[in-house]
């Protein structure tokens, strides 16, 4: 199935950007550190986001924008004080042209919310609040849940192997510019 095509050939770029968010993750102790980490999540995630909704087919995945981020990263940085950056465009993205590419792409924001909810004990951990933990705290115990259904919806779609291998590199190249983006702030 698709679904463990992706989870498998992902894994190595997965493990990558896991490690560098990890290092950051640490260091932070102040609210302004945490809605710094923020930004960066909503310039990658934002800038994704509107290039999916250009290209997703919606009745092919009907719970689509339901499903969107960027609103509730805005919503977590302004509860803390800080301002909304830009979202990244261009080259700092994958290439999302069509809708299995758009579906790639969708799968990493989607499996974040699975890291997330360590993310956000870390940072409730280490800020001692939980003020602007919305975005990492994903859907809270609806997570597996959520998952479970977008799993269903993702191997309903790629019918042939060329477009799973479609799926499959764009979701390698989302983890792959994350990390770039992520450097490149530093
Ligand atoms: C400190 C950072 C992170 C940690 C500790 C972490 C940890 C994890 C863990 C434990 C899982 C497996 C959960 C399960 O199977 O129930 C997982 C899955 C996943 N994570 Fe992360 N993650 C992190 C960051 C990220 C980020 C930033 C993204 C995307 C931008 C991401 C994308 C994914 C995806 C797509 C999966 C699903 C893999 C599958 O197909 O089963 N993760 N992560």
């Amino acid at each position: 199935m698709l679904s463990d095509k992706l989870k498998e050939e992902t894994k190595q770029n997965h493990q990558i950007l896991e490690k560098a968010l990890v290092g950051r993750l640490k260091s932070i102790r102040s609210a302004q550190e945490y809605a710094g980490l923020l930004k960066l999540f909503y310039g990658y995630f934002g800038g994704l986001e509107t290039q999916i909704n250009k290209t997703i087919d919606g009745s092919l995945l009907t719970d689509s924008t339901q499903r969107r981020k960027t609103q509730a990263i805005a919503d977590d940085i302004l509860a803390l004080g800080d301002g909304i950056p830009a979202k990244a465009t261009g080259n700092y993205l994958p290439r999302i042209n069509d809708h299995l590419e758009a579906l790639g792409a969708l799968y990493v924001i989607e499996g974040s919310t699975l890291g997330g909810r360590i993310i956000s004990k870390m940072m409730q951990q280490q800020l001692g609040f939980n003020k602007g933990m919305s975005f990492f705290s994903g859907y809270g115990d609806k997570t597996e849940q959520m998952w479970g259904t977008f799993k269903q919806a993702l191997n309903n779609q790629a019918q042939t192997p060329g477009q799973e291998a479609v799926v499959i590199a764009a979701a390698n190249e989302t983890f792959l510019k994350f990390g770039e983006w992520f450097a490149k702030a530093h």
